[in-house]
């Protein structure tokens, strides 16, 4: 069997998924032109059109006096998001597109059971593979045996038992990131959100409950049979001409006169925006991707780059009954933009506030971060990465993914400054750092944007620009990733790994995927 066709055809004969299997390099597919049946800009839905919705709430299958268990299944899925089209294929958490939300309370961890029951082989565009998992919590300290490394794979017909210490409050989000094929997958669907809350955050008297709403936003390209187009464009970028949020193409949503909280999370392959209300209006920045930040700063606009996450309160008491108020993008650079991607979505402002109770934006949220206390001069290294287009890669200090080889170590606690570089002006690399929050210092020697101002684990590294962040490493050891969150720049193959301490646990041996038909109860 020395031939890899025939090696391959066996062992999905024989439903094998031993660990050669797992290593099955991406492939490029013989498809023809990917382009010819798209679905012309003139006959997408208008937007604002579909009404808003919320993705469900995710219940635990069983809480013990610790901890709570859910249960997810990946699968492939047909489920209707252009209205007018046939149903579109999707990959999803439980079979939707973002995943269930799951809402956790600081100091109960959780265990999260991924089931992979997604076809065993993936057509996704040009490419084919072996339609692996890896679920990644992103926004978590998780140990590296839960974090989603790339290389801890869960095969077709294989779980895995995922534990978070939910340690503290934030908007996280859980993403496949299964070695090389993390962008295909994430845009098929296998995306969703995952809350945090204590009791600070809810004693501050911001908006809660129905007012406290997830925005997750992401651009997708269809076909006439309603299927989803995937085109990287040779591995550049893969962008869409529509605008989903929480699954739904430009959808308008109803709101009472008075303030709301909304959790934005840019689940994008490749494209960046920069949002802001079409009144002109300033939105109250009161989160970033690691929770509350110290002070809520107003902001007219904001670059929202990959993966990270902003929360932000409208005031709709200022507007009459009647009024529309519409999320926009008019422009951020190096983006493929289409007709209708500079709109997000419309808020229809619709009746008098039912209540005002946790109507407020104090003005100290959570002033004691201890991320945001750190300061430049505790930092006892500064780790450089520039981040380059080489020989048809993506690149960190020139080179690519080994998951032999480490780019950075400290020891656990240890305090350091991380510079990020991106000399290019032809695109811009959202850069996100695993296992822990760091603070914005500078960029380009200038403060940080306004709404920087608070923990972050993504940061925006744009045209020309070089980012300078601090963090302490910590509280777990081990080996963690860090990676351009431009999906297709991940895949191919800009990311790295550092490691914390020595000894931690191994991030692909430590807790191995097991099969499906021996499951052990959860
Ligand atoms: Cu959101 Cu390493 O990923
Ligand atoms: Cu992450
Ligand atoms: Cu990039």
């Amino acid at each position: 069997m020395t031939d890899v066709q025939v090696t391959r055809r066996e062992m999905l004969k024989l439903g094998l998924l031993g660990a050669a299997v797992l290593s099955l390099p991406l492939e490029r597919n013989a498809r023809a032109s990917l382009k010819t049946d798209r679905i012309p800009e003139s006959r997408l839905p208008k937007p604002f059109q579909v009404p808003f919705r919320r993705p469900p709430v995710l219940q635990p299958v069983r809480r013990d006096a610790t901890t709570d268990y859910y249960r997810i299944t990946m699968r492939q899925a047909q489920v209707q998001i252009l209205p007018g089209f046939p149903k579109t294929t999707i990959y999803g958490y439980n079979g939707i597109a973002p995943g269930p939300t799951i809402a956790s309370t600081v100091g109960r961890p959780s265990v999260v059971r991924q089931i992979n029951r997604l076809p065993r082989i993936s057509s996704v565009g040009e490419y084919r593979y072996r339609t692996t998992t890896s679920m990644h919590l992103h926004g978590s300290a998780s140990l590296p045996q839960y974090d989603g490394y790339a290389e801890d794979v869960t095969p077709p017909g294989y779980y895995k038992d995922y534990r978070y210490p939910n340690n503290r409050a934030a908007t996280l989000w859980y993403h496949d990131h299964a070695i090389h094929h993390t962008a295909p997958n994430a845009y098929m669907g296998l995306a969703g959100m995952y809350i945090e809350r204590d009791a600070l955050e809810l004693s501050l008297g911001l908006p809660q409950g129905r007012y406290d709403v997830p925005l997750v936003i992401r651009d997708a390209m269809f076909a006439t049979d309603g299927s989803l187009i995937y085109d990287d464009d040779s591995q550049s970028g893969a962008f869409g001409d529509v605008i989903l949020v929480n699954g739904r193409p430009w959808p308008r949503m109803k709101v009472e006169r008075r303030k709301y909280r909304f959790r934005l999370l840019n689940a994008s392959v490749s494209r960046g925006y920069r949002l802001r209300l079409s009144t002109g209006d300033p939105m109250i920045v009161i989160g970033t991707d690691g929770g509350l930040m110290p002070q809520p700063q107003e902001v007219g606009s904001f670059r929202f780059g990959m993966a990270e996450r902003y929360e932000i309160v409208i005031d709709f008491s200022r507007y009459r009954i009647g009024q529309n108020v519409d999320l926009v993008n008019p422009e951020l650079k190096n983006n493929r933009d289409f007709d209708s991607t500079n709109r997000i979505m419309r808020f229809e402002v619709a009746e008098d506030a039912r209540t005002r109770a946790n109507n407020d934006v104090p003005s100290e949220l959570r002033p004691n971060n201890p991320v945001m206390q750190l300061q430049e001069s505790q930092s006892i290294d500064t780790n450089r990465f520039r981040f380059e287009r080489g020989g048809g890669q993506w690149t960190i200090n020139d080179r690519t993914w080994d998951k032999d080889r480490l780019d950075a170590r400290c020891e656990l606690e240890d305090v350091e400054v991380w510079e990020l570089e991106n000399d290019s002006g032809g695109w811009f690399h959202p850069i996100h750092i695993h296992l822990i929050d760091f603070k914005v210092l500078d960029r380009n020697g200038r403060p940080p944007f306004a709404y920087e101002r608070g923990p972050k684990d993504t940061v925006y590294v744009g045209e020309n620009e070089t980012v300078r962040v601090l963090a302490r490493f910590g509280p777990q050891t081990g080996k963690y990733m860090m990676h351009c969150h431009n999906l297709v720049h991940e895949d191919h193959d800009m990311m790295t790994q550092f490691e914390v301490g020595s000894g931690g646990p191994d991030p692909v041996n430590a807790a191995p995927a097991r099969p499906v038909s021996e499951a052990q109860p959860l």
